[in-house]
């Protein structure tokens, strides 16, 4: 399946990510952004329906420049004391968030529209790709409506999170790594069970692939490269 998740997300297709049983227990859509489109954050916002993230690499966050959040917020806690009460020690399947900052690319309205969102996506990837990075500012403002994660460094050696298992795929298949990813959320309000978004993948042709395939492939990748 790791060949066909590949070749998948080289098509700029959406492929569906169940991290495991031990973390989340739950599918994201997955897909590259830098071939992110209207149609594509359509279906996201539609079938998948969680929040939509951007999982980025460390490499291009350390060039974007983008912290992790709760540390921005660890250098604010003097100044607005709540946020030392908000501290994220307590997060129930991982001992910390990818959360960053959030963002628009400047050339967008509101941000929230699918027209918006892919704009902001795409732009951001194609930045990166490009080696513009230390352009960011001039062409994104902040806050937006596009959550950026930042990924550990050496991905899911380090953390298995969908942040991490994206940005695997991603290296693995050569593209730019800045990714999309999307929780599937069912119609009772839940998390969709890993039973159904594996039958949603058969009935809507994408492919699935579970985190610990991911991680077995960039284990074999990284003593290769
Ligand atoms: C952002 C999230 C999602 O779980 C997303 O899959 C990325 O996070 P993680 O790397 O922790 O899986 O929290 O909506
Ligand atoms: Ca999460
Ligand atoms: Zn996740």
């Amino acid at each position: 399946m790791i060949d066909k998740a590949i070749e998948a997300l080289k098509n700029g297709e959406i492929i569906l990510i169940y991290d495991s049983d031990d973390r989340e227990s739950e599918t994201d859509m997955i897909t590259a952004a830098e071939f992110m489109t209207t149609e594509k954050m359509t279906t996201i916002r539609k079938y998948a329906g969680g929040l939509v993230c951007m999982p980025i690499s460390n490499e291009n966050c350390d060039k974007l420049g983008i912290p992790f959040m709760v540390d921005i917020l660890k250098e604010a806690n003097e100044k607005y004391p709540v946020l030392k009460d908000l501290y994220p020690n307590d997060i129930p399947y991982d001992a910390k968030s990818a959360f960053s900052i959030t963002v628009n690319y400047r050339d967008t309205y509101t941000g929230i529209p699918d027209t918006d969102r892919s704009k902001t996506e795409r732009e951001l990837a194609l930045l990166c790709k490009e080696g513009k990075q230390a352009e960011f500012g001039k062409y994104f403002r902040s806050p937006g409506h596009v959550t950026l994660l930042r990924a550990e460094k050496d991905a899911v050696l380090t953390r298995e999170g969908h942040t991490e298992l994206t940005i695997a795929l991603l290296e693995m298949a050569g593209l730019e790594p800045v990714g999309i990813c999307c929780e599937m959320i069912g119609d009772n309000g839940e998390a969709m069970s890993v039973d159904k978004t594996r039958e949603y993948a058969q009935k809507n042709n994408h492919v699935f692939i579970s985190g610990d395939e991911i991680i077995e492939a960039y284990k074999e990748f990284k003593n290769n490269n």
